[in-house]
């Protein structure tokens, strides 16, 4: 478990340009288990499975396969083959990625295929429960925060880049209501682990959050 390191944090904390860049900094791979979630959300939306069927979500669980394809500068998400990177990021997905992820069996195939990908080392692994439920073990933690008034902000302007029509208000509503459904659900809500490093992101920029968890790397492999 030494060479993996788990970010974990809200939506807007910063956590997947940090952990897309500390990958390419230090040669790791990046697993965005969020992307994972949300390719599972299209899964149960593209064939209309009924969420309180278990039976339908178990064969949707058995059958499913998601797959990262590097593609120069680009990472891919292939579902079942099909590339459903763009459509993974549509804001209707934000939500429902969350449900699906409070269901008990989902978690689990999640986890094992998470899992699988630790056990190839050097990885690192984004996401809610990195940390405390998937890799309680990992050497190296990390929780990124920061203010929901900031989180709301970069969400926001996010949205405006990628050319959507969104009001600030909207945002924050959708935020609060998704931070509210992750943290407080009965199977891993989003918490730091107790062993995490937090960093409060909000008075940093990417690249000064990615130097601290480099210097806080290497500080704890010079202590063993
Ligand atoms: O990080 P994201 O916004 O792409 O994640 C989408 C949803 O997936 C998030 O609201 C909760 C869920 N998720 C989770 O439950 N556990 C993870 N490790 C990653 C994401």
């Amino acid at each position: 478990m030494d060479s993996i390191i788990t970010i974990d944090g809200p939506t807007g904390s910063g956590k997947s340009t940090v952990s897309h860049l500390l990958a390419e900094r230090l040669n790791y791979r990046y697993l965005d288990t969020g992307a994972m979630y949300r390719a599972f959300a299209i899964a149960v939306l593209d064939a209309n499975v009924n969420l309180h069927d278990i039976n339908e979500i178990e064969e949707t669980c058995n059958a499913i396969d998601i797959r990262f394809v590097r593609e120069g500068e680009l990472t891919k998400v292939l579902l079942n083959d099909k590339d459903v990177t763009k459509k993974i990021r549509h804001p209707s997905v934000d939500l429902f990625a969350s449900n699906v992820s409070g269901l008990d069996i989902v978690r689990q195939t999640m986890v094992r295929l998470q899992r699988k990908e630790g056990v190839k080392g050097r990885l690192v692994a984004e996401g809610r429960d990195m940390g405390t439920v998937v890799f309680p073990d990992a050497k190296h933690k990390f929780y990124l925060d920061a203010s929901m008034e900031l989180r709301v902000t970069r969400r926001f302007l996010e949205r405006q880049k990628r050319g959507e029509s969104v009001s600030r208000k909207k945002v924050k509503e959708d935020l609060i209501k998704r931070d509210h459904q992750d943290m407080n659900r009965r199977l891993s809500p989003l918490k730091p682990a107790k062993d995490a490093t937090i960093i409060d992101t909000a008075p940093l920029d990417i690249n000064q959050v990615v130097e601290m968890i480099i210097k806080e790397i290497k500080g704890a492999n010079t202590e063993r």
